[in-house]
């Protein structure tokens, strides 16, 4: 399988190539840190990837998303699976009160992403084939107090990927939306974990059997889909009141 790993310096991004590399597969990396980037492609080989190639590109630079695409592509020439992982977690207090900042946010988390979207349907419904996945967030199914920044740009990625999959599943392109819970990851290591928190290896488990299954929506791990159902459910002249 050839398999394009956008943001795949990413704690669950690694977990899951490694599973990929396992298998013999072959990799295209896209992420902006270099010598993180020439550390994971390394990593990947060691564990038995077919071949592996790798570009840096600041993700929020959209104008350039065209470009790092139709080189994975050339280099690749057949994609199996698109694996879009990048993000980050805002701090949401201060985008409360700096627009700037909310908009920068919204932009890495949910505009950068569509951009990408944008241009993946058009080459894979050229294509004829092949599965794009993407990590969203389990934030993104309710405005929560304290992070609907993060969770309104996840909500409007898993919304789009919504429609993305109708729209595509003519031309044989299947659509992966996966929403993470808690993961003891860089991006959450301010944070204490406690009994909900995983590891970005099982979350990579998890991921790999999805896309292997085709499933549409997948909570990660499992047990989060009841939680959301929870969350989801309670009035919403309960929920303003919740500091969560
Ligand atoms: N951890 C959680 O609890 C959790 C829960 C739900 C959803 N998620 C989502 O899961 C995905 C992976 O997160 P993670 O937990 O694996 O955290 P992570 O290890 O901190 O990964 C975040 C990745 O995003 C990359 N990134 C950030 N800004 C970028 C930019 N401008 N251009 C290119 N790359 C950029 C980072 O690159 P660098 O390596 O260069 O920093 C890093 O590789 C994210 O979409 C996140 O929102 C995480």
């Amino acid at each position: 399988m050839k398999i394009l790993i956008i943001g795949a310096t990413s704690a669950i991004a690694k977990a899951t190539a490694r599973l990929y590399a396992e298998q013999g597969q072959e990799f295209f990396l896209v992420a902006r840190n270099e010598e993180r980037l020439l550390a994971l492609a390394n990593d990947l080989k060691v564990h038995g990837a077919g071949s592996v190639e790798h570009r840096t590109l600041d993700l929020t630079d959209t104008r350039r998303h065209q470009q790092t695409l139709d080189q994975a592509f050339d280099v690749l020439e057949h994609i199996d699976l698109v694996f879009i992982c990048h993000g980050s977690l805002p701090d949401q207090e201060a985008c409360e009160s700096n627009f700037e900042l909310a908009q920068q946010e919204i932009h890495l988390n949910g505009l950068s992403v569509i951009s990408l979207l944008t241009i993946l349907a058009s080459k894979l419904k050229t294509q004829g084939s092949g599965t794009i996945a993407t990590i969203t967030s389990v934030a993104g199914d309710r405005g929560r107090q304290s992070n609907f920044v993060y969770g309104s740009a996840k909500s409007m990625v898993s919304t789009y990927l919504q429609g993305l999959r109708g729209k595509l599943l003519p031309f044989n392109v299947h659509v992966t939306d996966i929403r993470p819970g808690l993961v003891d990851s860089p991006m959450t290591a301010q944070f204490r974990k406690g009994a909900l928190w995983s590891a970005p290896e099982l979350v990579a488990q998890k991921i790999v059997k999805a896309i292997a299954k085709k499933q549409h929506t997948v909570y990660t791990p499992g047990y989060w889909r009841i939680i959301m159902t929870m969350v989801c459910s309670i009035p919403e002249i309960l929920f303003k009141r919740l500091k969560i």
